[in-house]
This record gives structure tokens, sequence and C-alpha cells, in this order.
């Protein structure tokens, strides 16, 4: 693997290849000492256009675990609050040699656009409303720890499936490790001819009984340009997964930030069935892995140590 750009360069025996090396990072993060030599030498360069909690840290220690040189460069604070364009910004900071660019930007197809700018591997860390690869890998790791095998299981993403580059990764990524997807929400919500991509659409909550795992979306405000919904509280009326609607034998996920209140209930957040924290704790396994994989695994076939061998 070079780049990581979109869940769809990736079929199942790579997303398991990754979810498999997570794994065995995820032993290197109980030790004490929680760093391997794996990296040592490289350099990670995360660049994040767009606010970030959960990504921006993650991949930041993913790297840090690794041993890799990195810089977190934010563009707020930046040159680009200059008016500096991601072109140019790219540009300079190749004088860096960097090995990896990690990158988020409200614009989709950006993380494409640097593979052309940059002799780095590039990782897409989210590009506008387009994908999010790491987030949909981090959950299918989160659900295989929890489930082992994930075929025939049904998940429902349920919520702002519009402004979510989350729904498509994840809806390529469950469907390639033979998941059956539902896509919920109301209709303005949910992108015209999103069928194509082989999952069900359903506007009411009414059968949500039968999903093994509930994905809920956050309504995406910052992406809104106009009133899709009447209101917050119709919407929540209509979508909100809570304790009456949530089954206790289901799994339940969020990408985060978790509007409360709004797209999930208080009560569910808080509940056992909630694997939220698990994600986030998935983050960090399954972006040491994917940058394993888009540095020392390219050359791994060949020569390069394997995953066990940087574990030492
Ligand atoms: C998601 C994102 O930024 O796309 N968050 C994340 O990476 N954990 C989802 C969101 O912002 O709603």
């Amino acid at each position: 693997m070079n780049h990581l750009l979109s869940i769809e360069d990736l079929d199942r025996e790579a997303i398991e290849r990754i979810c498999d090396r997570a794994a065995s990072f995820a032993e290197v993060a109980g030790r004490e000492i929680k760093k391997v030599p794996a990296l040592r030498g490289r350099t990670v360069l995360n660049l994040f256009y767009e606010s970030s909690t959960r990504t921006r840290s993650s991949f930041e220690l993913a790297a840090k675990r690794l041993s890799a040189d990195v810089v977190t460069f934010a563009a707020s604070g930046s040159s680009v609050e200059k008016g500096e364009s991601l072109k140019d910004t790219i540009l300079t900071l190749n004088a860096h040699k960097p090995d990896v660019i990690v990158i988020r930007t409200p614009w989709a197809g950006s993380a494409q656009l640097v593979t052309g700018w940059s002799p780095a591997q590039v990782v897409n860390a989210g590009d506008g409303k387009h994908e999010h690869p790491t987030q949909a890998l981090l959950d299918v790791h989160t659900l295989r720890s929890k489930l082992g095998a994930l075929d025939g299981l049904d998940v429902w993403i349920v919520g702002d499936v519009l402004h979510s580059r989350v729904a498509r990764s994840n809806i390529l990524a469950f469907q390639k490790m033979g998941m059956r997807v539902t896509v919920c929400g109301p209709p303005t919500l949910i992108p015209r001819g999103i069928e194509a991509l082989g999952c069900t659409v359903r506007h009411t909550l009414d059968r949500l009984a039968e999903a093994d795992v509930v994905y809920a979306l956050r309504m995406q405000h910052e992406r809104m340009d106009q009133a899709w919904i009447p209101s917050l509280r119709e919407y929540a009326a209509l979508f909100q997964i809570n304790a009456a609607r949530l089954s206790p034998h289901q799994i339940l996920m969020h990408p985060g930030p978790v509007n409360r209140g709004v797209e999930l209930s208080g009560e569910v957040v808080d509940s056992p069935q909630a694997a939220i924290t698990a994600q986030v704790e998935a983050g960090v396994v399954v972006r040491m892995a994917v940058l394993y994989e888009v540095l020392a695994g390219s050359r791994a076939s060949a020569a390069a140590p394997s995953a066990e061998g940087a574990l030492a």
C-alpha cells in the first residue's frame, strides 16, 4: 500500500491485514514503555486544516509510538491564515522531507491532490464530505475485537449521512467485511442515489431492532449552508438514538464528537452498549498500523521487517 486516500483502495484482505497489525500493536499499548522502533528516523507531518480532537491526537500518538519524528501543523496559526494555498503550503513543507503527510481539509479530493505535489506517502484524515478511511478502519477493528467475524451482521448508520465523510467510508468498509448496511435519516439528509453503493435506505427508525450495530452520526452544522431539518428538536424526536429505541443486544457506535441530546441521548452515550471509547482507543493502534503499512509495509513484501519484527 502506498497512499491511503479512500476505502476503495483496499480490499477485504488489506482491511483485515491492517486490523490484525493493529491488534499486534495493541499489545505494545499495554506495555509500560509504549514505543517500538519501527519508524525510527522517519518523519510524519500532520497537516490539519479543520478542527479535530481524536484524529489529530491519535495520529500524533501513533507516529510517536512508532518512534517517528512528528510535526503537527494546524492551519490556524500558520501562513495559511495569510492566504497561502494548499499547493504552496505542501511545496514549502516538502523542504522538511516528510515520509508521510497526514492531511485533513474541508475540501473533497484534497488528499489526492497532495499526492501530486509531494513525494511523501499521503494518508487522508478526512477530506470534506468525501472520505475518512482511517475512521472506517478503526470502526471495523473495534467491531472485530468485540464480535469476531462480521459477515452477515446488520449495521444501521443513522443521521446526517449527506454531510458525512465517515458514512461514505464506513458504508464501503462494512460491506467489504460482509455486513449489510442500512442508512437512515430524514430524506433531506440522505444523498440521492446512495443505494448505488449497495446499502438500503430507510427514513424511519421503525425497524431499528433489526440492527446488530447502530452507528449514529453527528449533525454536521459546519457543513450546512441551509436549513436541512425543521429543528433539532424535531430531528431528535424522530431520529435520536435513546434508551427506548436501542435494544439490549445492540452495539452503539459514534465517531465523535457527540452532540448529546441531539443524535444520541446522554443516557445511551454513557451506557455499557456504547463502544465510543473503544473506538477512540482503536484509533491509536489502527493509525499505527496504517503508518506502518504505508511506510515499512509498502516495502515489507520485499525486505522490510515484519510487524512482529517491528514489535521487538
Ligand atoms: C468525524 C469527522 O471529522 O469526520 N470525526 C472524527 O474524525 N472522529 C465525524 C464528525 O466530525 O462528526
